[in-house]
């Protein structure tokens, strides 16, 4: 996809906006703590960050959180934020399926209820720097300790905003560049966190409120904060690990640290306000719930326009088939498909095909035939099939159902890793379990805490339970 074509894409929706929310629809959250508030009129900021791809979640188990669609149903409804901060870390990682998320994110975000920040993590920064660059150009996205010699580059060193009559100065500390930017002519520069903070505390008053958003994890936050001078008013960690924010802010000497959670499940809803006895952020966590019935329930109907154009997109491109046979396989050998290993265990196969493994594949199927669980090509979105088949992404693995049928569904292979040498050699050459991990933790490489929430190895083996051959 060219920059042109993306830019172009881009700009109608930010300069005309994209319609305006509808207030009839379902309620998309549930506050955990009434909003009670002491503070003399506070600062209020809505956060959020390290999105890392999910633009709406998979809808795998009920219940599930998050999705832009629900997040901008909740600004549409709430009104009451003056300032809209994502922190970063749109995507995952840097492949063409990450370039179209990453591309809709902004579409969004820029949208109907333009952001006010948009944050820089060191994941952003392995997108193709001129595709990025040319969306970016009329964005407010921030990152304090970075340099660059591009022409072009969009990003700014804060925002600053005036909110009845205070001003609010945002920076953001990318702290890490990306691998393919840490070369000797990188054209990308890192200044030091405390130059960072300087830069992004340039001319600024001193009864301003400070902002600062830190991608980094916990320990590293806890090692930075006490060191800026002067300190952050609120501090921002734009984790990628932690799991939940926590509605109570903490403490580090003076300064409120909060974690913006990930994969935007919840959003963080901040009252700041600067007290003479120090700042004050008072905290309400929005988890971004909807519909127990319809996966990606509730959310904004023209958000959900703009997720599915991405969805058709990804299937006209052809995204599937050329993700597919990137890596080379674990150990080597090629796959060999499920029904080579029925002659030597058949009673492994027939275990197996009483497992929902064997149906992972017509589980996708299904979902995309039926408009009222999902109705749109699941079969051809990369996201999806990587955890219903076996071995996409890996040479000789799968690509899509025409070429590769007998790779579809969980099949032996996914668990076991390629056996093609195992099968030349009769046996004796052996496979063990995929990368050589414990059983549990490849469980866990699809079973995670938003598919499976309640999944436990002790309860769940016996279901798909099998071994060798029982000896004659
Ligand atoms: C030509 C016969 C043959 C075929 C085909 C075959 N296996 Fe085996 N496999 C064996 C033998 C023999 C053993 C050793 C059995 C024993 O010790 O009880 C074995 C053992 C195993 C083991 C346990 C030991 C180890 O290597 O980790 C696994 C797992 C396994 N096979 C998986 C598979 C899978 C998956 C397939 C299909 C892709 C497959 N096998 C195809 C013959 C075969
Ligand atoms: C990280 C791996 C993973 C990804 C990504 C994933 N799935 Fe799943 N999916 C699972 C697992 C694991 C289950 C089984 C959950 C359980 O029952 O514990 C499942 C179950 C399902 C089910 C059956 C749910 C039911 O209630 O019957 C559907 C339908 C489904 N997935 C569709 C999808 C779609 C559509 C996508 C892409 C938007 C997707 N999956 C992405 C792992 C994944
Ligand atoms: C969902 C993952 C998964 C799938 C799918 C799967 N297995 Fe396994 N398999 C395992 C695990 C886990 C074990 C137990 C390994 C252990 O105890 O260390 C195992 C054990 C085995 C063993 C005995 C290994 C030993 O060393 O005693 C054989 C043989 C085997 N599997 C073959 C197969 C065949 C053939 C298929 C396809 C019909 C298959 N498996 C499908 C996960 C899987
Ligand atoms: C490649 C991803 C993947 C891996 C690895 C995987 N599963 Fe699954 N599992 C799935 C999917 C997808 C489904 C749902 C299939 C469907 O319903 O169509 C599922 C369903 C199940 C189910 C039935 C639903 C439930 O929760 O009762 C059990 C049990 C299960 N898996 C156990 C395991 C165990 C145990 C392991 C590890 C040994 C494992 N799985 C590894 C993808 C995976």
């Amino acid at each position: 996809m060219t920059s042109s074509r993306l830019v172009a894409i881009l700009l109608p929706a930010a300069l005309l906006g994209i319609g305006i929310a509808s207030s009839t629809g379902p309620r998309t959250c549930v506050r955990t703590a009434p909003a009670q508030d002491p503070q003399p009129d506070p600062v209020r900021l809505l956060v959020s960050g390290s999105l890392l791809g999910r633009l709406e979640p998979c809808g795998c188990a009920s219940g599930q959180l998050g999705g832009l669609a629900r997040r901008a149903q909740h600004i549409g409804e709430s009104r009451s934020y003056d300032l809209l901060i994502e922190g970063g870390d749109v995507v995952d990682t840097a492949t063409e399926l990450d370039l179209m998320k990453w591309f809709t994110a902004m579409q969004v975000l820029f949208g109907q209820h333009p952001y006010d920040v948009l944050g820089v993590g060191s994941k952003d920064l392995a997108l193709p720097l001129d595709e990025w660059s040319a969306v970016l150009a009329t964005a407010p996205v921030v990152a304090s300790d970075l340099e660059s010699t591009r022409e072009g580059w969009p990003v700014k060193p804060f925002v600053e905003k005036d909110v009845r009559g205070k001003k609010v100065r945002i920076g953001s500390l990318t702290l890490e560049l990306p691998e393919v930017l840490r070369t000797k002519d990188s054209p990308v520069r890192l200044l030091s966190p405390a130059d960072g903070w300087k830069t992004a505390l340039a001319g600024a008053t001193d009864d301003t409120l400070r902002v600062l958003l830190l991608h980094t994890d916990e320990a590293k936050a806890r090692a930075l904060v006490p060191t800026f001078a002067p300190a952050p008013d609120l501090v921002v960690v734009c984790d990628r690990l932690y799991v939940e924010p926590s509605p109570t802010a903490q403490k580090l000497g003076a300064v409120p640290v909060v974690f913006a959670g990930i994969r935007g499940r919840e959003l963080l809803a901040i009252a700041l306000t600067r007290l003479p006895e120090g700042p004050r952020a008072t905290c309400e966590v929005i988890p971004l719930a909807g519909s127990k019935t319809v996966p990606g329930g509730g959310g904004d109907p023209d958000v959900k326009e703009i997720l599915l154009g991405h969805r058709r997109d990804v299937k006209e491109q052809g995204v599937l088939a050329k993700m597919a046979n990137q890596r080379a396989t674990p150990n080597g050998a090629a796959y060999v498909g499920t029904d080579t290993c029925r002659a030597c265990h058949p009673s492994a196969i027939a275990a197996w095909e009483k497992t929902r493994h064997a149906q992972a594949w017509d589980t996708l199927a299904k979902a995309e035939a039926d408009p009222k669980r999902y109705g749109w090509p699941v079969t051809a979105y990369p996201d999806c099939v990587g955890c219903h088949v076996v071995g996409y992404g890996e040479k000789t693995g799968f690509s899509t159902f025409e070429e590769t049928p007998h790779l579809a569904a969980v099949g032996c292979e996914r668990c076991h890793g390629p056996a093609s040498d195992h099968v030349v050699s009769g046996g004796t050459k052996k496979l063990g379990l995929y990368g050589g991990v414990h059983a549990s933790v490849l469980c866990s490489q699809c079973h995670d805490f938003e598919q499976s929430p309640d999944f436990l190895y002790d309860k769940k083996w016996p279901l798909v339970q099998h071994g060798r051959e029982p000896k004659k």
